[in-house]
């Protein structure tokens, strides 16, 4: 028992607090200790022989929030994995343990999800050296209405409809216990207020890759008057590259790249010179800019367009000299920061219109990401 649940997706405290809950399944009573736990060992029917997550007892106990009323139940279904590797090893788990709430954090009943990259390259193993211990419920993106509240929380409460990055740090110990679940546990510091004109798959689209487009122009110290190159101007980050740099930054000029089915779109989100890869190379043109930022893994060509002195940020594959790199810090401020520009229609979600997936689609929506050729997010929603 000690070895499961040190492997599980509770931390020790919560751990502790199995013993506490003593109310009986269904009745919706109230759990005055807080967070809502029940975890009783069990083998998943899809598990087979393999790890078990964080289950709880089919007579696992249901809690009320004391101010919203809302009932939390002991445990969720959840996406989930034991062991790295493609899609396949994601098995849907109707038995995980609802994660505890730390002092910062709050509760999400989590209303849609968004896939990224960062899902499957983790998924895949490689920030093996740096990720959660296995079982992980994956998924960084969450929108959603808070039902409970850690008891340091001080912007935000139950009822609240948020929208953020649940992982603070991308590859640095992400959540074992992610947004492709029924709820997940978010600090209060990486969550923002959904924007009101946007429906919660809209929302669940946006904030790891505006984070990231955001950071990734901050840094390159980009401002009013410049002039960007956004390689990957179709992705998830590079459709708000484009939207940033043109109607929060103030380009001059935006270029960017994509193949021919999707130049129209890249005008349409406020670029000014649409570049077809299929057909021409970027980097054999004359025209130089103050950045280029590379969503493709382009590196070494990207170098090549930069005027001197100018910044290339690069956010996958080599680094080439001037060319730098960096990892998303997720942090709602930001969110907050920029929820103008999306509450007024200036910058769009761009959801793939293959999508949103249903709950059940989450092994078809990540192959459908993995293809590389998704227009913006892939969605999940609704959740379940
Ligand atoms: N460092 C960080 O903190 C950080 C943060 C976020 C993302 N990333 C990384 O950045 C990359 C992009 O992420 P994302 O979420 O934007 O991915 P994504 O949404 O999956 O990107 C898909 C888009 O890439 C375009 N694309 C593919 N090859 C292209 C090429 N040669 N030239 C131009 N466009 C091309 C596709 O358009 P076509 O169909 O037209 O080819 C498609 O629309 C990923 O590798 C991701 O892991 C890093």
């Amino acid at each position: 028992m000690q070895s499961f649940l040190s492997s599980s997706l509770f931390p020790p405290a919560a751990a502790k607090l199995v013993a506490s809950v003593s109310v009986a399944a269904g009745t919706g009573a109230r759990n005055s200790g807080g967070a809502v736990i029940a975890v009783v060992p069990r083998r998943s029917a899809a598990g087979g022989g393999g790890r078990c997550v964080a289950y709880a007892s089919s007579s696992s106990p249901a809690v009320n929030t004391a101010e919203a009323g809302v009932v939390v139940p002991a445990t969720m279904k959840a996406w989930a994995y034991d062991d790295y590797g493609d899609a396949s090893v994601l098995r849907l788990d109707e038995a995980v343990a609802v994660p505890a709430v730390g002092e910062d954090q709050v509760l999400v009943r989590v209303a849609a999800a968004a896939l990224n990259p960062v899902d499957s390259k983790r998924r895949a193993g490689k920030f093996k050296a740096t990720d959660s211990p296995l079982p992980t419920v994956p998924g960084y993106d969450v929108a959603g209405v808070v039902v409970k509240i850690g008891s340091k929380v001080k912007s935000i409460k139950e009822g609240d409809e948020v929208y953020g990055n649940i992982n603070e740090k991308a590859l640095e110990g992400p959540k074992q216990s992610g947004s492709l679940a029924e709820y997940t546990a978010v600090e209060e510091k990486l969550l923002a207020l959904k924007p009101k004109n946007l429906d919660f798959a809209q929302a669940a689209g946006l904030p790891l890759a505006i984070e990231t487009a955001h950071e990734g122009l901050e840094r390159a110290g980009f401002s009013a008057g410049k002039s960007i190159l956004v390689l990957g101007g179709a992705g998830g980050v590079g459709s708000l590259a484009i939207q940033l740099a043109k109607h929060v930054f103030g380009a001059s000029k935006v270029a960017a790249t994509a193949s021919t089915p999707k130049l129209e779109l890249l005008k349409s989100l406020g670029a000014d010179v649409a570049i077809d890869y299929t057909k021409e190379n970027f980097d054999e043109q004359p025209e130089k800019y103050d950045v280029v930022f590379d969503a493709v893994g382009q590196g070494e060509k990207a170098v090549k367009v930069v005027k001197e002195g100018g910044s290339v940020v690069v956010l996958t594959g080599a680094v080439t000299p001037p060319g730098f790199r960096f990892v998303v810090t997720s942090d709602g401020s930001v969110l907050q920061k920029l929820n103008p520009y999306l509450e007024s229609g200036k910058v769009k979600p761009l959801v793939d219109t293959k999508g949103p997936f249903a709950f059940s689609q989450t092994v078809e929506a990540f192959s459908y990401l993995e293809t590389g050729r998704a227009t913006g997010k892939v969605i999940i929603s609704p959740i379940p």
